[in-house]
């Protein structure tokens, strides 16, 4: 599907932003690990967090759309059955990590498997550490890529310093330690999302966090919970961005997530210049939520790394957006995690920007950019990779001639109706072809 989109209004009034994604997974899972029924109010219907629920019914999972509601009938730490086929994660990384942590204490045979892109992710960052916890785990490639074939066994508890700050990984390990007898010790290299931490305790687990050192307890059941997700913060992003650029405009986005693990987009685009309000701050199922008031203001160019990447590593595509219109140059270093996203993010954020007309440099871990951009028309590709399709429709809000986005579709794995909103403010002509 291709969309073009020329040119856009001041974006004004409320929005409501799709449920979180890392949440949603997270809720869904640990329900299907719970003993009893969880009940999960604004869940994420994308295709990545389908793509979890189809998975976990594979694993012999009841869950339940009530339309208003999910419903998770969970049996326990020891209640997932053999799959009778193999599991399709389908674009998702977090699916595919976080089961393989599932399922690594159950001896029998789990295959998890993906679409091109996931595919090529690596895979090897998971199977390291549930290996030396006892699990024996084959992959493409010596292990580095899906499938994986999956059979695990008697755990073992490890200590584990993270090579890579990811959520993922971490949620990985904890997933598996949880039915193990003793204490698994994660170390963080950044703190990076704490979703899973944060749920695990609210359903019992025995876990503590001090400093970046995660301490879990196995071998006690979880209690099944109630949660309402909160609106997604990397969802947000390209609103917050698009009402920063399009002068006039002043928004309201409703219920969003501002766990500090996941704001930094908020702290850069302020650093930049931003007029961004958070009001009605209050917590939601163990997370904290506001509404976010953004209007537009003029932003100036900043240089960003180090422990504040983690906090914002999906947010990069538009804020790349932001970076190529604001006043001066902006540098992103220690990104290196975006090469193997849904797509090479820096080289696809390059590629596009400069089609575009914008000034960029590619660099290993980021990139370099020079402000003050005139984005021209240009034909643009999502490279199937759902931030970049987002990002390319924002940037289509501030170009005079149209823009034409190829794989436009991406959208549907985090915001299914990303193009419906995005006509609020603009025309936005879809071609199905
Ligand atoms: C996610 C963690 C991050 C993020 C991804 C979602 C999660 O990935 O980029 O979109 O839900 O745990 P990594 O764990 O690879 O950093």
């Amino acid at each position: 599907m291709d969309v073009m989109i020329q040119g856009g209004s001041p974006l004004t009034g409320e929005l409501h932003v799709p449920p979180d994604k890392s949440i949603s997974h997270r809720a869904v899972i640990l329900g299907a690990l719970a003993q009893g029924r969880s009940i999960i109010r604004n869940f994420l219907r994308s295709e990545d967090t389908l793509a979890t629920v189809r998975c976990l019914r594979g694993l012999g999972i009841t869950v339940e759309d009530k339309g208003k509601v999910l419903e998770v009938h969970g049996n326990g730490l020891r209640g997932l059955r053999e799959p009778s086929n193999v599991l399709d994660c389908g674009n998702s990384g977090t699916t595919m990590r976080l089961l393989a942590g599932m399922v690594a204490s159950y001896s029998f045979l789990t295959i998890l498997t993906g679409d091109d892109s996931l595919r090529n992710r690596p895979m090897g960052r998971v199977i390291k550490p549930l290996m030396l916890m006892g699990t024996s785990i084959e992959g493409r490639k010596n292990g580095v890529y899906a499938p994986l074939v999956i059979k695990g066994g008697q755990l073992r508890p490890i200590s584990y310093r993270l090579p890579v700050a990811s959520a993922q990984v971490k949620s990985a390990i904890l997933l598996a330690a949880l039915g193990i007898e003793g204490e698994t010790e994660i170390r963080e290299l950044a703190p990076s999302r704490d979703h899973t931490e944060r749920m695990l305790k609210a359903m019992g687990a025995r876990l503590q966090v001090k400093d970046k050192v995660i301490h879990l307890t196995g071998g006690h059941e979880l209690l099944p919970q109630e949660y309402t997700i909160p609106g997604d913060i990397s969802s947000a992003a390209f609103w917050l961005v698009a009402a920063c650029l399009v002068p006039g405009s002043e928004l309201i986005l409703r219920d969003v997530g501002i766990n500090p693990s996941r704001t930094g987009v908020i702290k850069v685009l302020r650093q930049m210049g931003a007029s961004i309000q958070t009001i009605n701050e209050r917590l939601l199922g163990g997370e904290a939520v506001a509404d976010l008031i953004v209007r537009s203001a003029p932003l100036k160019g900043v240089d960003i790394g180090g422990e504040i990447i983690p906090t914002l590593i999906d947010e990069i595509p538009i804020l790349a957006v932001a970076m190529a219109n604001a006043k001066g140059e902006s540098v992103v270093r220690d990104a290196q995690e975006l090469r193997v996203k849904e797509t090479d993010r820096i080289k696809a954020i390059c590629d596009n920007l400069r089609a575009l007309g914008a000034e960029i440099e590619e660099m290993s871990d980021g990139f370099w950019v020079r402000g003050s951009a005139k984005f021209n028309g240009a034909e643009v590709n999502s490279f199937g990779d759902h931030r970049l399709a987002m990002a390319m429709g924002i940037a289509g809000l501030l170009t005079q001639d149209p823009i034409r986005l190829t794989r436009a579709e991406a959208v549907n794995i985090s915001y299914p109706g990303f193009w419906y909103d995005l006509n609020r403010f603009t025309s936005v002509e879809i071609n199905k072809i």
